[in-house]
């Protein structure tokens, strides 16, 4: 099967390229993968370079030119139909959604830390300074709540003495393992569907 992938990202693109570089046009399995879509809601955003490498344009859609999250979400969620895409990921997205997109679009979301820890914005500092000896990444179904759908991918590691700069680089090397992963399993229906 062709699965068709659109990806929404806010800023730095990391996971994005990665997504490209691992699943852009690759057959794995019984699928090919093909990102038709790269959205992004900031207009300087640095992913907007990484994908033009792969001769990819972004799709700007701004969140200040809307008036509501509502109206902004609606054309999230017309620009993802119209590409034709088979599932949304949301790769440092840093908008929360409302029911107008999570009703419409099947979408799963990565997050940098073991949910339902350290929801929000700023999982890693977050995760960092917290008493736990370990911290991780999450990749979800998204829903209603934020960062509150059902879990696809977990990936821990032991905090020990890492300093501030490593274990962000840890957190985004497991990333970059598990995003791939996970459309690769949902494609190959080693998991289930959220109901
Ligand atoms: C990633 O660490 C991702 O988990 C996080 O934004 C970063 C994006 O990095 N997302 C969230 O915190 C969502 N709540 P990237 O732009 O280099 O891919």
């Amino acid at each position: 099967m062709l699965v068709k992938l659109a990806v929404l990202f806010s800023g730095n693109g990391s996971n994005l390229e990665n997504i490209l570089n691992r699943l852009h046009q690759k057959t794995i399995g019984s699928n090919t993968y093909e990102v038709v879509l790269c959205l992004c809601n900031k207009k300087d955003a640095f992913g907007i370079q990484r994908a033009k490498k792969f001769g990819l344009e972004s799709v700007i859609v701004d969140h200040k030119d809307y008036k509501s999250r509502e109206e902004f979400d609606e054309i999230l969620v017309q620009k993802i139909k119209e590409s034709g895409a088979d599932l949304a990921i949301l790769a440092g997205f840093m908008r929360i959604l409302s029911p107008i997109f999570t009703k419409n679009i099947k979408a799963i979301n990565l997050h940098p830390s073991l949910l339902p820890l350290f929801k929000g914005a700023n999982a890693i500092k977050e995760s960092f300074e917290s008493d736990m000896k370990v911290a991780g990444v999450s990749v979800h179904w998204v829903n209603e709540e934020l960062d509150g759908g059902k879990i696809i991918t977990q990936k821990a590691f032991e905090k020990k003495n890492l300093s501030f700069e490593d274990f962000e680089a840890k957190i985004h090397a497991l990333e970059h393992e598990i995003l791939p992963l996970s459309v690769i399993e949902i494609f190959e229906s080693k998991v289930n569907l959220p109901k």
